[in-house]
This record gives C-alpha cells, sequence and structure tokens, in this order.
C-alpha cells in the first residue's frame, strides 16, 4: 500500500494516505478530488461483451457485502461463515472487531446479521449489553427476549429447548442429548454460585448438586421444570441419594456441615444480589424456529456487574442449548440443518464482571466449529483484556484475537495498532491507516458535515495476507434500526452521526 493517495478530509485536514478523497502528485501539492470509477459486477463472460474494460478485483467476493474497497472501490464481501464454509480463506468460523466508540464497528455487525439472515443463518445475540441488535432482530421477524430485575427471567434448571429435543428424538439419542442437558444445568447452577460467592464450588459440593438434580428431575413431572426454590428444599429435606455424596455416615451434623456453604449460596441467588431473576419459570422460552433471536439484557444496570454476568452466562447456556437441539433434530432427520451467528458485543463488559465468563467464551471460541455456529466479538482495544484480574484470563481473552479467523479493526491509536501488530501481524503501512481513523475530525464552520474520519471505515485482516481496507456506506433503513446516537440529538432533531437528512 506505500505509495498510495494522500487524504484530505472535506474541511482540508491532511489525515492520513490513501483515502479516495483527494490525490496529491509527487510533490506533495493537492492534485484533486478522487472518486473510484463506478464499478459493477458481473462474469467475465457478459462484462466482455458489454464492456471492454472490465478488470479482475483482488477483492472477496464472498459473503455480505460489507463496503467498498477505500482505494479501488471494488466491493468487498464477507462474512466468518461464508469466508469459513464456501470460501474456505479462514480456518475457523469467527470474527474479533476492535476500535474506538462510535466509529460503527456494531453497525458493520448488524449488517452481518442482516445479509446472514438472508442466507437463511439463524442470528443468535445472547445477551445484548445496549441494545445494539434488538430493532434488527425485531426487523428481521425474529424473538427479543428481556431479562432483568422485574422485566423477565430464565429459570436455570430449565432444559429448555434441548429438554424439548430430547423427548422428541427418543431412544439412545434422546437419552444422550438428555446426558448434556444434565450437564448443562450442572454448569448454569455452578457458574451462578461462582458468580455470588466470587468463587468456583468444590468438587464434592458438585457431586451433591448433580446427584440434587437427577433427583430433582425424576420427581418433577415431565411437563414441567423444577425451580431453584425446589432445589432448595430438596437439600433442606436430604434424601438418602443426596446424603451418600457427602459422605455423611447417618450423621445428620455432618451432613448439614456438608451441604450449608451450597444452601447459603443458592439462598444468595434467590435472595441477593441477582434479585430472583432466575428463581421462577423462564418468561419466554427461545423459540426454536425463530428467524433470529435476540436476549434483550440492556435494562440491567451497568454496575449491577454481579446480575449482568449471571444473565450473559444463562443466556448463553439456554441459547447453545438451543444450537444443541436443533443440531441433534437435524441428525435424527426431524428438521433441516440450520447454521447459526452469534454476536458479543461489549465483550469487555462481561469479561471484567466474572472470572469464569473468560472460560466460557474460551470454550465457546474452541467449539464453534462442531456446533455449526460463527461468532463475532466486539470490543474497543487489546487492552481490555490486559484489564483482566488473572493472568491465566489475560492469556486466554488474548487467545479470542490470536485464533480468530478474521480480525477486523476500526480506528485505533497508534499504540494499540502496534500492540495489535504483535498479535496479528500488521505493516508500518496498514498501522498508519488505521492509526489515522482514530483522529478526530476537522474544525468545520458546519458542524453537521463533519464525521470523526474513521466512521465506517475497516481493516480486515486474516493470517498473515495483506489487510483490506473498506469504506461501509449504510442505507437509511440500517441507520433508522441502529442509531446509537439518537439521545445526542440537538433541537433540530440532528443527530450527532452528522446525518441531517434523518429527520
Ligand atoms: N458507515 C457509516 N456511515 C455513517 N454513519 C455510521 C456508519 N456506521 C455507523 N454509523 C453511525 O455511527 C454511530 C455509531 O455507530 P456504532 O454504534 O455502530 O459504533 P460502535 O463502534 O459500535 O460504537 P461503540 O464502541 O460505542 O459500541 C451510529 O449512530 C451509526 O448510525
Ligand atoms: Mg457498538
Amino acid at each position: 500500500m506505500r505509495g498510495g493517495p494522500r487524504v484530505r478530509s472535506r474541511s482540508g485536514t491532511d489525515l492520513a494516505k490513501g483515502s479516495p478523497r483527494g490525490w496529491y502528485g509527487p510533490g506533495g501539492g493537492f492534485v484533486g478530488n478522487f472518486s473510484p470509477p463506478a464499478m459493477w459486477r458481473a462474469t467475465t463472460v457478459q462484462a466482455c461483451g458489454l464492456w471492454p474494460f472490465s478488470a479482475g478485483s483482488g477483492a472477496p467476493a464472498v459473503g455480505v457485502p460489507l463496503g467498498r474497497h477505500l482505494f479501488t472501490g471494488a466491493t468487498v464481501c464477507g462474512d466468518p461463515l461464508s469466508w469459513f464454509s464456501r470460501a474456505r480463506y479462514i480456518s475457523n468460523p469467527s470474527l474479533f472487531m476492535l476500535g474506538m466508540p462510535g466509529l460503527g464497528k456494531s453497525t458493520l455487525v448488524n449488517r452481518m446479521l442482516i445479509g446472514l439472515s438472508a442466507m437463511g443463518v439463524v442470528p443468535l445475540v445472547l445477551g445484548d449489553l445496549k441494545p445494539d441488535y434488538a430493532d434488527t432482530v425485531r426487523a428481521l421477524g425474529g424473538q427479543v427476549i428481556s431479562i432483568g430485575r422485574g422485566v423477565g427471567g430464565i429459570n436455570v434448571l430449565d432444559p429448555g429447548a434441548i429438554g424439548a429435543a430430547a423427548r422428541r428424538i427418543g431412544g439412545p439419542a434422546g437419552d444422550e442429548l438428555r446426558a448434556e442437558a444434565h450437564g448443562r444445568v450442572l454448569n448454569m447452577v455452578a457458574a451462578l454460585v461462582a458468580i455470588v460467592r466470587g468463587q468456583p464450588m468444590t468438587d464434592h459440593e458438585q457431586s451433591v448438586l448433580s446427584a440434587s438434580l437427577h433427583l430433582l428431575r425424576e420427581r418433577t413431572p415431565q411437563h414441567r421444570s423444577p425451580l431453584l426454590p425446589d432445589l432448595l428444599a430438596l437439600l433442606d429435606e436430604g434424601p438418602e441419594r443426596v446424603r451418600a455424596m457427602t459422605l455423611d455416615r447417618g450423621d445428620e451434623t455432618r451432613y448439614r456441615e456438608a451441604v450449608d456453604p451450597l444452601h447459603r449460596s443458592l439462598l444468595g441467588i434467590l435472595d441477593g444480589p441477582l434479585g430472583g431473576t432466575f428463581a421462577s419459570e423462564t418468561s419466554t422460552r427461545i423459540d426454536p424456529a425463530a428467524p433470529a433471536v435476540c436476549i434483550d439484557i440492556s435494562r440491567i444496570g451497568e454496575s449491577d456487574t454481579q446480575l449482568t454476568a449471571a444473565a450473559m452466562l444463562a443466556a448463553w447456556s439456554d441459547g447453545l442449548g438451543s444450537v444443541a437441539a436443533a443440531h441433534a433434530l437435524a441428525d435424527a432427520g426431524l428438521t433441516p440443518r440450520r447454521w447459526f451467528f452469534t454476536v458479543l458485543d461489549e465483550l469487555w463488559r462481561p469479561l471484567r464482571a466474572a472470572s469464569g465468563i473468560v472460560d466460557r467464551i474460551d470454550a465457546l471460541t474452541r467449539l464453534n466449529r462442531s456446533l455449526g455456529l460463527g461468532d463475532a466479538k466486539i470490543t474497543h482495544t487489546l487492552k481490555d483484556a490486559e484489564a483482566l484480574s488473572s493472568d491465566s484470563d489475560r492469556a486466554k481473552a488474548r487467545g479470542f484475537v490470536e485464533r480468530a479467523g478474521m480480525v477486523v479493526c476500526a480506528g485505533l491509536p497508534r499504540s494499540e495498532m502496534q500492540e495489535l501488530g504483535k498479535v496479528i501481524g500488521l505493516s508500518e503501512r496498514e498501522v498508519e491507516l488505521v492509526s489515522s481513523w482514530s483522529s478526530p475530525p476537522g474544525w468545520a464552520a458546519d458542524v453537521r458535515s463533519e464525521e470523526p474520519p474513521g466512521r465506517g471505515r475497516f481493516l480486515i485482516k486474516v493470517g498473515g495476507r495483506p489487510g483490506i481496507p473498506i469504506q461501509a456506506t449504510i442505507t437509511s433503513a440500517e441507520r433508522k434500526l441502529h442509531d446509537t446516537n439518537t439521545r445526542w440529538a440537538d433541537t433540530h432533531g440532528t443527530a450527532a452521526s452528522g446525518e441531517g437528512d434523518m429527520r
């Protein structure tokens, strides 16, 4: 990319090399505005017949149309699922996106959601924190489920879609699925206990919990699911099968000593900081046939870290259970095969909320190929990983970027880009280009014409290949679905997104 055209913003500020807005001569003088010639795509057979100047472009054309190549103007298409399954450009269907706030990261992922949905993929936003995706999912005819105090809850003892699939499939495959459902419920309760305690459960507590859950399932009628208060009542009662796990040897005091810490933590889930969100029936279940699903947890306050972490884990557990159920039903020939696309936006928030979360995301990232799902993770900077408390969590969080099939950078400061370069390999020119997108806009007199220079600009990196710089332009429909600057609308109704025509 060395020696490319230099850039001038609309206000005349020299920003960087390589924008389509201006060309500079060898002496550095501004020689004129440049906008890429109009381009159309067609097969070489048709294009040559219509137009003699057809040329191949180096830009990938498989997947969701994302924008135009910043220098050639060619259409650039891409998304983790298409690049993994159809184009085979990447070895696992995952995307990691980094960039300063307000540059359009969530907007680009919303575009992927829309495009993938049109290809028959089911988008799953399992914990929308702002919400960035609820309106898009609604517009796609999908299901939006709200979770929060007094808004809606999830019964963590309900195996959800996976339990229903086990019953439908029956036989040994059904039993296998039932065992998986048990494991998911056990992990979920263990995760909630770890969140309220601030440390993981012990191994013998897990055995007690597992035996209690089995017994509870046997005692509860098929058509309903047990609830956390039922689990507490069971521990209180102390049936023989549960006692056997505590090695009480017939001594009541030994039994109580063994189960009281678990009992206390479960009481904490019901009445403590989680405020009963997980104590009663699931308010709205995930619809296995929905074309898209968004679990909206935006009503949970930002400072409510424990509830955020718990709601996010419960949403993943439920959502990924639905994915496992869908695959099991497809394996049994009962439903058509579906692929899924999960989005973890504002990753830094759940990462900091509880240490167990890093492990969950880590497991998801490693399993996504076998689960038939692609995923996109979005955060601001690599420093979000550095802010984690333990060395192992930091290493795992860095691993998300290292293992991502596609890394997409929106504007980032130079120091950040250099750090990122150590992980994914970036040329000096790429560092320079992306850091220029993080600079503020010029001091234009007409404030409405000034936008952050990096808004809608992204560098797509795959392995050691040179990055593909793109400019994404959004449609008015997309802007209406996702304008995160609406609260900054001035008295004339013009949002800080810089568009005066959206009133
Ligand atoms: N390509 C684009 N062209 C013009 N405006 C855009 C573009 N992309 C996004 N915007 C607008 O910019 C604003 C910020 O976008 P968005 O919320 O996607 O940024 P973000 O990078 O996800 O920010 P954050 O890190 O705070 O979540 C929105 O109002 C959106 O409508
Ligand atoms: Mg965002």
